[in-house]
């Protein structure tokens, strides 16, 4: 259990299995941009959504304890495959320290948006495998109806930078052909990966289904549980993310700047 003291001044920990969270980064730096974010980002061990629950759950208490070694004052775990399978050892591992999860904030978004009631989920095999989201929407309101698409390529493809290749747009269309003539008003992008392929998805899905992307929920999460704590940094500069991978990948760079809009600061490799 941490023993650590939390300030205002303590840092945010975010983790995800590679790329992906920074997506969750982004958000919380617009949101939130006085605070200091620690990200790891496992870029040796990703992709976690083929891999059996047993090694996620391993994999989930890894990463946090990398991060409490930074004596955060709360922690987002930015991937919805460890949201789904491992947020309790997550939890365990935290202690005291608040910990918040990608996939519940996408589930009460998309049960606050949906107007028809019928929603798809796309996620990692993992993820759709455990049902975790459809038990989460159902949970907001039980009369919703899920559709729910593994979309294991996906991942791949946005690690690998395709963001507008020819080869992303087909496994998009043979993926998301699973939603024709079902109706859904709704569609949860359930992996931290997937905004990075959004603007594909969305060339396919039309202007008439709404696409959640929980970062902005979760970045809004961590700003009223912070608040309620009186935990929220005074400061007014805005903090450049100390950003921890297990691998560097040449890609790493070019991706950062990509969706992040500005050049990958120092990045510190960690042994996994
Ligand atoms: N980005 C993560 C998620 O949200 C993990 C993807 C993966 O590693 O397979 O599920």
């Amino acid at each position: 259990m941490p023993q650590h003291k939390i300030s205002p001044d303590s840092p945010i920990g975010i983790f995800d299995s590679g790329i992906g969270g920074l997506t969750v980064v982004k958000a919380v730096q617009a949101g939130l941009p006085s605070e200091r974010i620690i990200y790891f980002g496992d870029t040796a061990r990703v992709p976690y959504g083929p891999k059996s629950q047993v090694t996620i759950r391993k994999y989930a208490r890894e990463d946090t304890e990398i991060l409490l070694k930074h004596q955060p004052k709360l922690i987002i775990v930015a991937c919805n495959t460890v949201s789904a399978l491992a947020l309790d050892v997550v939890e365990q591992c935290a202690g005291d320290i608040p910990v918040i999860g990608v996939l519940k904030a996408g589930a009460v978004l998309a049960a606050e948006k949906t107007r028809t009631g019928r929603i798809g989920v796309i996620g990692t095999q993992a993820t759709i495998g455990s049902n975790a989201y459809t038990c989460a929407i159902l949970k907001e309101n039980e009369s919703l109806e899920v559709i729910p698409k593994a979309c294991p390529l996906f991942v791949p493809l946005a690690e690998e930078g395709f963001i507008d290749h020819p080869a992303t747009l087909l496994v998009a269309q043979e993926y998301l052909s699973a939603f024709t003539g079902k109706e859904i008003d709704t569609l949860v992008l359930g992996c931290t990966h997937y905004p990075i392929l959004r603007r594909m998805i969305e060339k396919i899905t039309g202007p008439d289904i709404t696409i959640i992307d929980s970062a902005e929920a979760v970045a809004s999460m961590a700003g009223d549980l912070l608040s309620a704590r009186n935990l929220r940094n005074p400061g007014k500069e805005t903090a450049i993310p100390h950003l921890m991978v297990s691998d560097l990948p040449q890609k790493f760079r070019e991706l950062y700047r990509l969706f992040m809009g500005s050049d990958l600061p120092d990045v510190e490799l960690v042994e996994v």
